[in-house]
């Protein structure tokens, strides 16, 4: 398969490290908006092709886009990849909004494309590993999952630049860049709560700094921290009236430890690399499109739009909004 990447931060080099080792597809072009950095780009990761205009690029010899550019592009430019008839892997958060979501997605079906989210949680065979071992810790009674990762761009932002991050227009923010990753096992193991309170704190920018969530599901509650301005190194755990789930990175779902009383503390998920996950994704995007009725498919569309959906009702009860973005 050919793919067609967009946006030329490190994600994308991951990605395509993960195509690389986990199939035998090609990259074979890469947009982006300067022939400068798209040059740069396509040398450093033996890329054939650039373009720096998204029409022209869509016309070339390729069957799939993957999309690494700012939140807020996501939207406009999956749209653009599925009415041109490629199938898309969009970077987390798939959409701003649930209804954006469906609109590509109905997109895709019409044209026969398949459209994902590119979601570590989603893709990685950990997932099935940790939903098997939960039955192992009795009847669970609560969680707290966190994903608190001081930004690299916060000295950036503090010397008074407005790196995309922690810049409202962008869609972007603490909660969309990392709060996304402890939603999605939160839906993915418990389902959608009963009820859901959220509050943040927030840069002079507008955008949240760090935010803490809690889904209430009436037997049990599980409550969620996410941060762009402070460093986590405690983990996330669920804890069962039989034993404890420990989790070293929720993102990632590496390194999970069992804890029951009577026994020895057991690794169940060990480590994985960036760019295995980052192949795990890519492996099943392309086995979905040889079999779009895979159910695995259908379950994968189905979280990410109840995820944009949790997502929407989170911003809305902790009050976080964006700036209006004009795309001219
Ligand atoms: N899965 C993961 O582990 C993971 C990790 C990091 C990020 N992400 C996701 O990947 C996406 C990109 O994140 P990032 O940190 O790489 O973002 P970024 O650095 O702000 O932007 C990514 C690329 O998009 C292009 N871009 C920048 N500003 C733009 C603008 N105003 N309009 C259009 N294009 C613009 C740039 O490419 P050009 O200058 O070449 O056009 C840039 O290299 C986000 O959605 C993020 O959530 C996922």
């Amino acid at each position: 398969m050919k793919y067609g990447i967009i946006g030329t931060g490190w994600i994308a080099e991951s990605f395509i490290a993960g195509v690389r080792l986990k199939t035998d597809s090609e990259i074979v072009a890469v947009y982006s908006r300067t022939a400068e950095k798209g040059g740069e780009f396509a040398q450093r990761n033996s890329i054939p092709a650039i373009y720096t205009n998204l029409d022209i690029f869509l016309e070339s010899d390729m069957d799939a886009v993957y999309i690494a550019s700012p939140n807020v592009m996501h939207y406009p430019q999956s749209k653009k990849c599925l009415e041109a008839g490629k199938h898309v892997i969009c970077e987390k958060p798939v959409t701003v909004t649930p209804e954006q979501y469906e609109e590509c997605k109905r997109i895709a079906d019409k044209n026969g494309l398949i459209y994902i989210e590119a979601i570590m949680y989603m893709h990685t065979p950990a997932r099935e590993v940790l939903r098997e071992n939960l039955k192992r810790i009795g009847r669970i009674t609560s969680a707290h999952f966190d994903f608190s990762q001081l930004s690299s761009k916060y000295p950036a932002y503090l010397r008074g630049e407005n790196p995309n991050i922690f810049n409202p227009q962008m869609a972007t923010g603490s909660l969309m860049d990392l709060g996304i990753y402890c939603v999605y096992p939160a839906l993915d193991l418990f389902g959608i709560p009963e009820k859901i309170t959220a509050d943040a704190v927030f840069l002079d920018s507008g955008a949240d700094a760090s935010g803490s969530v809690s889904f209430n599901y009436g037997d049990k509650l599980i409550t969620f921290t996410h941060s762009k301005t402070g460093q986590d190194y405690s983990g996330s755990e669920i804890f069962g009236d039989e034993g404890t789930i420990h989790i070293e990175s929720i993102s990632k779902l590496i390194n999970v430890f069992l804890y029951k009383s009577d026994a020895e503390k057991e690794q169940i998920i060990h480590e994985y690399s960036k760019p295995e996950l980052m192949g795990f994704e890519a492996e099943n995007f392309e086995n979905y499109i040889k079999n779009p009725a895979d159910e695995k498919y259908l379950l994968s569309s189905k979280n990410a739009l109840q995820v944009c959906r949790l997502m929407q009702e989170i911003r809305d009860r902790a009050n976080i909004r964006f700036k209006e973005y004009n795309y001219d």
